[in-house]
């Protein structure tokens, strides 16, 4: 539209003015022709009162003045008319002017001045006159009198306006028929072509036609037309070649890796069908002032597992735009390439209004869901507004999804307890389209999830997708459970399936993980942990350390009690051991995160003044966010990790710590109450509520032989090894691909 108006702009201001002056000049003209008209009508006037008065002046009779005055008062728009002797003493004047006798006429004493006619045009009494007067001469020229006319010429301004009032309409239909001439001119030259070369590129691309060229374009277009016709053609022919590559491959191998996992995913989802959605976009642009947009990698167990994928197997990574700068970071469809400094895939950013994000994600999803599935003593809240907005938000998630994807097969993994209903809005739109979920937090039993008002809404939508994934088979237990109690729908326990109107969704468990090779890329030098303990006074200290997003799920002040226990019970190690904890604040427009960020300043704070002892003091508290990068160093310095959730779907944060500890050293603290626990059997199991066996397992860490923390370390690290984020992926494009055609 502006492009538009750059265009249409001038033309309308030189027709504009073309009309402006062309009018003007026009009425100037008709204008003089009615003046012209009106002089010669009051000058007729005047010689016709002047031949008839001159007798009355000769013999001066002022009665006859006043009746021959009054004999023409009644003409069409003639004001009046008025007599003077030759001296200008006024001898008579028509009634209705009587007034003008005291109005200064300036007309008169010209006329006595230069013996000839005179007219002007002049304001009385709220009028305009056109007043004339007119000497009278005897047949020597000697002057007998003054013939003086007073008439109106307000007739003349309707007949301007009117004038004024056709020439804008018509200047308007012109500007009407201009603009849409040249509209649908510069449509029909410039707009359809583009559009069209634009669809043909994206179905090419998509596969939706092997037309080999855009259809027409004329001129200069045709060059650009030729270019991105070599680009399409280009991109098509590369990717057919990795998909036969990727397939041949995956016969052969059998170690999960990155290129594995590729492989796998061009061979069996091709290469630009594989979508991810998620609340939590991978990288985030923030406002970075005076310099350019910062790029920073959120705190998220789901970006953890997630970004290694999508960079091994390329595809289209839908999330909400959260960050401040992330618009100014994007192309006209909201895509850019990541990650920044090497694109290996397309991140897609949905807007939310501010009132979106509250409802749907603040409101809906983290106070009313994840407590729910957490159940760690947070009670949920469930407003109908942030419901509403709940779906609201997951339909404009589908429209972005839908937009994207090709005519023929595609596959759409979609993320957590955001999305419940877009699987199902999904399928309503595109049947054949295959859909899964992977619910990253725990879920409850049917008498927890039940207290849900919307709960038949959500599991309906769940069972929408072709698969639904949880990190345990208890989650998956739970799930089956529900669904049966729930809905109407039926389970099959053999073949963990449910069957709801004749849609069947399988369920399965795949534990999550991280990727393994992620410790290799350590500094092996040493000098950023030499770094560390300059800076935080750790020289010779035993290390203990948490990582955490500041949530109450995490057992954060449990973890800070245990180690107050553990200092109380053991003073030998005052001065000697030091705990840091790396909390990045998360969902604090929250109260209760709100709440909790005070509470563990505050236990922080009276821990580290009840043990402190001259420069030492127990608990470093770390509160930001670190990168990845910043945080390896600490899990490679650390002697301790402590994982104390209350409650965790999986905790990528124990996966973390074995994979940085290339060394084979280091003693992992890990909930029972964590997904986790139920791989890494060699981690050190803690009750994070029982706070003396709590600050007991620091004491047997800490005490712990080399030798049995090196065993315990290595078998951690086969583990994550052997189950990596790309086994995990691999394992979940296999079960997915395996079920029968979806639609
Ligand atoms: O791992 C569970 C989870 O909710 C993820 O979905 C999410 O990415 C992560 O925790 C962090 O939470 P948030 O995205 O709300 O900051």
């Amino acid at each position: 539209m502006k492009r538009l108006l750059f265009f249409i702009f001038p033309i309308l201001v030189i027709v504009t003015a073309g009309l402006g002056l062309f009018g003007f000049l026009q009425v100037r003209s008709v204008e003089d022709k009615m003046t012209d008209d009106l002089r010669r009508k009051v000058t007729a006037l005047a010689e016709s009162i002047g031949a008839s008065s001159r007798h009355i002046f000769i013999s001066f009779q002022p009665h006859s003045a006043q009746r021959l005055v009054d004999s023409f008062d009644r003409r069409e728009r003639l004001q009046g008319c008025a007599l003077y002797d030759s001296t200008g003493r006024l001898l008579a004047i028509s009634e209705r002017m009587a007034d003008w006798r005291n109005a200064g006429d300036p007309v008169l004493p010209k006329v006595l001045k230069h013996r000839r006619p005179e007219g002007d045009t002049l304001s009385f009494a709220g009028a305009t006159l056109f007043v004339y007067a007119s000497p009278v001469s005897d047949d020597n020229g000697r002057l007998l009198g003054i013939v003086e006319i007073l008439h109106d010429t307000s007739y003349l301004y309707p007949v301007q306006t009117a004038l004024w009032r056709r020439l804008s309409i018509l200047l308007f239909a012109m500007t009407v028929l201009i603009v849409a001439v040249l509209f649908l001119m510069q449509r029909r030259l410039f707009t359809l072509p583009i559009l069209r070369m634009a669809d043909w590129f994206d179905r090419f691309q998509k596969g939706e036609t092997d037309a080999p060229r855009p259809p027409s374009a004329q001129g200069e277009l045709r060059l650009l037309a030729d270019e991105v016709e070599q680009a399409a053609l280009t991109l098509r022919v590369a990717r057919k070649a990795i998909f036969k590559e990727a397939t041949a491959r995956v016969k052969k191998e059998d170690l999960w890796t990155e290129s594995r996992l590729r492989d796998l995913v061009h061979a069996r989802l091709g290469v630009s069908s594989f979508f991810v959605v998620s609340n939590r976009e991978p990288y985030i642009h923030e406002l970075n002032p005076p310099g350019p947009p910062r790029c920073v990698r959120p705190a998220s167990g789901v970006v953890t597992a997630l970004n290694p994928i999508l960079k091994a197997s390329g595809g289209t990574w839908i999330a909400h735009g959260s960050g401040k700068a992330d618009f100014l970071a994007v192309n006209s469809k909201g895509k850019r390439g990541v990650p920044p400094e090497d694109p290996r895939y397309i991140l897609k950013r949905v807007r939310l209004t501010k009132e979106e994000e509250n409802g749907y994600y603040y409101g809906f999803s983290n106070e009313g869901l994840w407590p729910l599935c957490h159940v760690t003593h947070t009670r949920p809240v469930f407003r109908e507004a942030d419901w509403q907005t709940y779906k609201t938000v997951n339909r404009k998630f589908a429209d972005a999804v839908l937009d994207e994807l090709p005519v023929h097969k595609a596959f759409v993994f979609i993320q957590d307890y955001h999305f419940t209903l877009l699987g199902r809005m999904i399928k309503e739109k595109r049947p054949d389209v295959s859909v899964a979920l992977f619910w990253h937090i725990p879920w409850p039993n049917p008498e927890i999830f039940a207290i849900c008002p919307y709960y038949t809404e959500i599991l309906d939508g769940m069972l929408g997708c072709d698969l639904l994934g949880f990190h345990v088979q208890v989650h998956c237990n739970n799930f089956l459970d529900t669904v049966n109690r729930l809905l109407e729908c039926r389970v099959d326990t053999e073949r963990f399936t449910v069957v709801r109107n004749e849609k069947e969704t399988a369920v399965r468990s795949f534990p999550i993980s991280v990727d393994d090779a992620m410790g290799r890329h350590l500094p092996e030098d040493g000098d950023t942990l030499r770094e560390i303990d300059r800076e935080y006074d750790l020289q010779g200290k035993i290390v203990a350390i948490g990582v955490d997003r500041i949530d109450y799920t995490k057992g954060i002040a449990e973890r800070l009690h245990a180690v107050d226990r553990f200092l109380e019970k053991h003073p030998e190690y005052r001065d000697r051991f030091v705990f840091i904890q790396i909390g990045a604040p998360s969902r604090v427009h929250i109260k209760r995160y709100h709440d909790l960020g005070g509470e563990i300043d505050e236990l922080v704070e009276k821990l580290n003044w009840k043990h402190s002892d001259g420069t030492w003091k127990p608990i470093l508290y770390l509160k930001r966010h670190f990168t990845p990068d910043e945080i390896r160093p600490f899990y490679k310095r650390s002697d301790i990790c402590i994982v104390s959730s209350l409650h965790d779907g999986m905790n990528l944060v124990a996966k973390e710590y074995v994979t940085a500890r290339t060394d084979d050293n280091g003693v992992l603290l890990l909930s029972s109450f964590t997904g986790a626990s139920r791989e890494l059997s060699e981690a050190v199991p803690i009750n994070p509520y029982a706070t003396e066996e709590f600050a007991d397992r620091i004491h047997q860490a800490v005490e712990m032989p080399e030798s049995e923390k090196r065993r315990r370390m290595r078998n951690l690290r086969a583990t994550v090894s052997e189950f990596n984020i790309y086994r995990w992926a691999g394992q979940i494009v296999s079960e997915w691909t395996a079920l029968p055609p979806a639609g």
